[in-house]
């Protein structure tokens, strides 16, 4: 039925329902132009996500970050608290959180104004209720601190080679200095300005800076409890900061 390589039979019929003529489309996608951008939309948790390329693709790793969040916050008894979402992009993670636990009070910032605008008409679309920002985090306080904090924030070092697909990403979606550590060290150095006394951090990171995230966090917050996750690859993925 489908001989485009790389393309899922699925992903053919929902390409030959949108697309008239799939000559143009087949020829983006042999110069690796992203599937989910010519569909539109991916399901992540679930739930329908608009995609273009304002916004990252959400990966299907980010859905187990948002997993075992809910599974945290749930333990912890922390369902009627205030969470912020640092890099929110199509607004994937916060929308599956706010679904999922709806007495979640959530702020979502991104430092793109693109990025916030296709998160709020998918936050519409999916009826859910979230305080959008147009902010970097370099910039961020807040007066009402937050109980938890998630981010899926750039991490990839400027040197890494990557995925050809993801040249069609917007570049401050991907990357990040200080070997990709910028945001994490920013984020738990400046946690007064937006977080309460007791928080939660929850992270996706690269698969190879959990163990000096894990350092860092150490020295920096000594009291708290710092643990690296696997991915289904078995690969560090997330990392979890609680500070009670
Ligand atoms: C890796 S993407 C994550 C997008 C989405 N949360 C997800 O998981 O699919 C990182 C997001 O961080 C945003 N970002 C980059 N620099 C930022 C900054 N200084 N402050 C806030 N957001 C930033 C980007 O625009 C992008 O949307």
């Amino acid at each position: 039925m489908n001989n485009i390589p790389g393309i899922t039979d699925n992903d053919y019929r929902l390409l030959k329902e949108k697309y008239d003529d799939l000559d143009p489309i087949i020829e983006k996608l042999n110069n690796n132009y992203p599937v989910q951008y010519l569909i539109g939309n991916v399901s992540f948790y679930g739930y329908k996500i608009n995609v273009d390329e304002r916004v990252l693709i959400p990966r299907f790793e980010t859905e187990y970050l948002v997993e075992k969040t809910i599974n945290l916050i749930r333990k912890k008894k922390l369902e009627n608290t205030r969470v912020l979402e640092v890099g929110t992009g199509s607004g994937c993670i916060s929308i599956a959180l706010k679904r999922e636990i709806p007495t979640l009070d959530i702020t979502s910032i991104d430092i793109s104004n693109d990025a916030i605008y296709v998160a709020e008409v998918n936050a519409r679309e999916n009826d859910v209720q979230i305080n959008f920002q147009n902010i970097s985090i370099f910039e961020y306080s807040s007066e009402e601190k937050y109980d938890v904090l998630i981010s899926n924030p750039p991490y990839i070092d400027y040197s890494e080679e990557i995925d050809p697909k993801t040249k069609y990403e917007p570049d401050n979606a991907l990357y990040a200095k200080d070997s990709g550590m910028e945001y994490y060290k920013y984020m738990i150095d400046n946690h007064k300005d937006f977080m309460k006394e007791k928080f939660i951090m929850a992270f996706e990171i690269g698969c190879l800076q959990g163990k000096s995230l894990l350092e860092y966090t150490k020295n920096r917050l000594p009291n708290s409890i710092a643990y690296i996750e696997k991915d289904l690859s078995n690969r560090d993925r997330y990392f979890f900061i609680i500070n009670e």
